[in-house]
């Protein structure tokens, strides 16, 4: 079970109203890469995957839903000034049409969200592979779009983002180590 802390993982905090940003960032709400696909599919593989790395998985699948309050937060700031006009000048008009500004699962090019975005393969291994290529996506991803933002407050909140996909990164890494040992190890009873 979970318990709900009412404030962000980390202060989200944009310059001005910036409904374009708001159309790329949200590639990270609903994309294939984002922190919904993470969350799902780190939470789901707790289940098969060895005892010894059942706490990471909670761990940083329980991380990756605070990720994407923060991305929710950042879009609703990038868009709740924005006028229709403006929407659809950013390429959000599609957006607008459907939902007006409420946020949707969707990637930065409207494609819905899906499950099929997520592995569970129930190999150990295979599974830390996935999720290790999944941070390393998710950091570029975070890079690129700080790459085309101007707005430092913005990318303040998204290198904290970025940095954290480097640390989980690093701690699947070390999963799979701890597994491979394991296996490794002779057993003496
Ligand atoms: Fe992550």
């Amino acid at each position: 079970m979970w318990y709900y802390e009412k404030k962000l993982q980390y202060p989200v905090r944009v310059g001005t109203c910036n409904p374009m940003l708001a159309k790329f960032l949200i590639e990270q709400y609903g994309g294939a890469d984002g922190e919904l696909a993470a969350a799902l599919r780190y939470l789901n593989q707790r289940y098969t995957i060895p005892d010894k790395v059942v706490g990471l998985l909670n761990d940083i699948g329980t991380e990756e839903f605070a990720h994407l309050e923060m991305i929710a937060t950042m879009v609703y700031k990038l868009t709740k000034d924005a006028t229709p006009e403006q929407l659809k000048a950013a390429g959000l008009g599609d957006h607008y049409v459907n939902h007006d500004k409420a946020l949707f699962y969707h990637d930065a090019a409207g494609v819905p969200f899906t499950a099929s975005y997520i592995q569970a393969k129930g190999d150990p291994i295979a599974d830390l592979y996935e999720d290790i290529a999944a941070e390393e996506k998710a950091r570029a991803t975070y890079q690129w779009i700080i790459d085309m933002s101007d707005d430092p407050d913005l990318n303040d909140g998204l290198k904290y983002l970025r940095e954290r996909e480097i640390v989980h990164s690093q701690r699947f890494r070390e999963a799979v180590e701890i597994l491979i040992e394991d296996r490794t190890t002779k057993k003496v009873f």
